[in-house]
């Protein structure tokens, strides 16, 4: 059996490298496809090293472009991996660019494809991703989700039930997995924070992108850090956007600004700080098996488990609205649920379904499709 596994952005690391380790478990040949959206080595190659991640078999080299650009250029390209090598699946994750194009170039060969992290909505399509969930989850053949909201969409989407699998959170398989490592690195000191910091982390094109948003932004991270100081490493969308706005520098004097983090590093940060304030689809979850407190300075989450079980406010990105929901959330911490099934053993559940004769039954599918096309008589128009 041959299986593609599909990684090209930040948040596709870490979920992609517990999948490979469980495939390999089980002796399955599962080759990683790069899509290249990430390239800094800050942004993908630490993510490797760290997470032990084999290295990529290929590479398609995107870069950074519009969204047509990426999705164009992925779907090319992958179509060349997949007719020269023919797998017996592709898996994708998350909710990335590369995830939809992928989908799209292995769903027209008649490539089964799996998608981990499947039905997560914000119900929100101004959101790139949400556009490439939608996408994702209409075409591909298994659906693995991370939380009960996730098989829900998909029920009402009406998708079959033996296509779904609740199977847990991939993402959370790595955290379990480096979190004393992470902690040994002894990040937080090797920075000099107090004992008690906050950390941000910001990238939504929703943030900052617009100018006034972005100023909204910055001038609610200065009210948070008059409470508690705070780091911000920070993803090069988000430097090059505020330093474009002439934003950086001010926000510089009252918050800590800093390159991205390296998996553990971050990891390590987080789970020492007195509180996240986010845009971050992963760092929700994280933080909520941290147990960390966690403002999400968005209007709505596809995560809905973080906020109902874990740590997660989602407050939006008025500045009274968040420094009243800091002040709380400092003096008066939440208490910590983990979601079920996010216990470090979901790529192990996914590889187990994928090895069920689940694959057959996905090829059997979509042999009756053809079978209809050439039995139905044309339609008139
Ligand atoms: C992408 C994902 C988003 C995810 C985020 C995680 C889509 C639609 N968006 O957004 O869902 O949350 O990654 O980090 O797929 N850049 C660099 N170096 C890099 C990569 C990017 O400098 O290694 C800069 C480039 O100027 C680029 C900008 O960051 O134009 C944005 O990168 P891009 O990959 O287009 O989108 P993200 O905002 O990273
Ligand atoms: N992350 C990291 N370094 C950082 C910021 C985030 O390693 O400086 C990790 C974070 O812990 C999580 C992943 O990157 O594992 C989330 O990616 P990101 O926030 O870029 O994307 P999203 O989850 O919003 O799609």
């Amino acid at each position: 059996m041959k299986v593609v596994l599909v990684a090209g952005a930040r948040p596709n690391f870490p979920k992609v490298a517990p999948l490979a380790s469980a495939f390999a478990a089980r002796g399955v040949s599962a080759d990683i496809c790069h899509t290249g959206q990430h390239y800094d080595e800050a942004m993908s190659s630490l993510f490797f090293d760290e997470l032990s991640i084999p290295r990529p078999r290929w590479n398609l080299d995107v870069g950074s472009g519009s969204h047509g650009h990426q999705a164009a250029a992925i779907l090319e390209r992958f179509e060349r991996v997949l007719t020269g090598d023919r797998p017996d699946l592709v898996v994708v994750v998350g909710d990335v660019n590369g995830t939809m194009a992928c989908t799209l170039a292995a769903a027209k060969l008649g490539i089964t494809v799996a998608h981990v992290e499947a039905g997560l909505r914000s119900f929100d399509r101004t959101m790139p991703e949400e556009v490439n969930r939608v996408v994702t989850d209409s075409l591909a053949d298994l659906l693995y989700c991370s939380e009960p909201s996730g098989v829900e969409n998909l029920r009402a989407e009406g998708i079959e039930d033996w296509r779904i699998l609740h199977a847990g959170n991939v993402m959370i398989d790595s955290l379990v997995r480096h979190r004393s490592r992470a902690r040994r690195i002894g990040r937080p000191r090797a920075l000099g924070l107090p004992e008690r910091y906050g950390v941000v982390t910001m990238h939504r094109p929703s943030n900052v992108d617009d100018p006034d948003s972005a100023r909204q932004l910055c001038d609610t991270l200065s009210r948070v850090a008059a409470m508690i100081p705070l780091v911000f490493p920070m993803h090069p969308r988000t430097q090059a956007a505020l330093q474009r706005h002439g934003l950086l520098d001010g926000l510089a004097a009252s918050v800590r600004v800093l390159p991205p983090e390296g998996y553990l590093e971050f990891l390590g940060l987080m789970e020492s700080a007195s509180l996240v304030l986010t845009d971050s689809g992963g760092v929700q979850e994280e933080t909520t098996v941290l147990g960390v407190p966690c403002l999400t300075l968005r209007r709505n989450t596809e995560r809905p488990a973080t906020v109902a079980q874990g740590t997660n406010r989602v407050v939006g990105t008025d500045p009274r609205d968040v420094e009243s929901a800091a002040r709380a959330f400092l003096g008066s911490p939440p208490e910590r649920r983990v979601p079920d099934l996010w216990d470090g053993r979901a790529a192990a559940r996914i590889v187990e379904h994928v090895l069920s004769g689940v694959l057959d039954r996905a090829a059997a599918r979509r042999a009756r499709w053809s079978e209809r096309a050439s039995t139905e008589p044309p339609r008139s128009a």
